[in-house]
Parts: structure tokens; C-alpha cells; sequence
């Protein structure tokens, strides 16, 4: 299976995944990685590992329809079975989502429902809560809403900054992404209404 990681920031789940791939652990191709941010260092790290790159810039395009429909364009030149987004700071119309449908994965750095959106780590850190987390779950058109996958619980202990509470989130991200694709991978993620059932 063909896989298109998107990303537009540091890459470390990206990472995560490239280095899960080495070890064997994930059976697909990560055939492409997707960037609305030339300058990002995920695409970076793409190059290194001599994966092939796709940047569009939301900003050459007259409309977010077009801008989507070059990136499926390109998805579908690379035959993309599966759409990990890794810190991709765009949200996908309904339209993209339809098409890819439960063919998308989103990591959030909290344990959802709670804290959605662009600041889970830092919302869990001032509201005070002792444990949180993160969640890979399926895109649907409700932005952090879709079918949850896995969860990891992370404690928020006396000593923690908003700063350490991130490293400890990010460490356990880079285990449960890579372990999630390669469960859709296997055909292991039966989702039944709001619930994924692991076969
Ligand atoms: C991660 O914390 C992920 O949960 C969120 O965006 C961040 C991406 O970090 N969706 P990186 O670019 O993989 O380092």
C-alpha cells in the first residue's frame, strides 16, 4: 500500500514513521510527502530519506478547490492508499475527505474529545489536567471528531512545563503513530459508527 504523509512543520512524526519503516514495522511505501510549507523541516527529513516530495503552497491557487484537487492529483498519480497527516496545519475540505474516505489518519496531542484544535498540549497544560495524552483517529469532516484508533495516556507530573509535557506527548506519539498505520495497513480497523474495532 501506497502512503501519503502530510506535514507542514518539524516532521518528528514523519520521522517516527520513516524510522518505523526501516526497522521493517510498517509494510507499506511511504510513497509521497505533502507539504504546504516549502521551508518545513519535514521535508527535509523527506529528502534525506529519498522520499519523493509534493510542495503546494495554498497561496498559488485561486481557490482551496483547486489547491486540493492539484494535491489529489498527484495522489492519485502515486496510487495513495492511505493519508497519515503528521502536523499538517490545513484543514481538508469535505470534499477532499469524501473522496479518501476512512483512508485518512490525524494525530492530536491530546486524549479527544478533550482540548481539539491547533493548541491540545498547551490548552491540557493551563487547564490543569493531571493526565493527558494523544489520539490517532480517522478524518471526518468534524474537525478532531472522527473514529479514535488508539490513545496513550501521558501523566502531567509537579515538575512539568508546558515545554516537557510536549517532549513526554511527542515521545509517545512516535510509538503509537507508526503502530496505527501499520494496523489500517493490515486491514485490522474495522470502524463500526463511532467505534474502530481492532481485528
Ligand atoms: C504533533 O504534536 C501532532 O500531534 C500534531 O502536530 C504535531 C506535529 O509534530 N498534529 P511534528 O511535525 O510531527 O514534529
Amino acid at each position: 500500500m501506497n502512503i501519503a504523509i502530510f506535514a507542514s512543520g518539524s516532521g518528528t512524526n514523519l520521522q517516527a514513521i520513516i524510522d518505523a519503516k526501516g526497522r521493517n514495522e510498517i509494510k507499506g511505501e511511504i510513497a509521497l510527502v505533502v507539504s504546504d510549507v516549502p521551508t518545513c523541516l519535514a521535508l527535509e527529513r523527506a529528502k534525506k530519506a529519498g522520499i519523493k516530495r509534493l510542495v503546494v503552497e495554498r497561496k498559488g491557487f485561486k481557490s482551496k478547490s483547486d489547491f486540493e484537487k492539484e494535491i489529489m492529483r498527484n495522489l492519485k498519480k502515486e496510487n495513495i492508499g492511505l493519508i497519515a497527516l503528521a502536523g499538517y496545519m490545513r484543514i481538508l475540505s469535505a470534499d477532499f475527505i469524501k473522496s479518501y474516505e476512512n483512508k485518512i489518519l490525524n494525530i492530536h496531542p491530546a486524549l479527544l474529545p478533550s482540548f481539539k484544535g491547533a493548541h491540545g498540549i498547551k490548552d491540557a497544560f493551563e487547564y490543569g489536567v493531571k493526565i493527558t495524552g494523544l489520539t490517532v483517529h480517522f478524518v471526518t469532516a468534524d474537525m478532531d471528531a472522527g473514529p479514535i484508533i488508539l490513545q496513550s495516556a501521558v501523566k502531567v507530573t509537579e515538575d512539568d512545563t508546558e515545554e516537557t509535557l510536549a517532549q513526554a506527548i511527542h515521545k509517545e506519539e512516535h510509538k503509537i503513530y507508526p503502530r496505527a498505520i501499520q494496523l489500517f495497513i493490515e486491514g485490522r480497523l474495522k470502524i463500526e459508527g463511532r467505534r474502530v474495532r481492532i481485528i
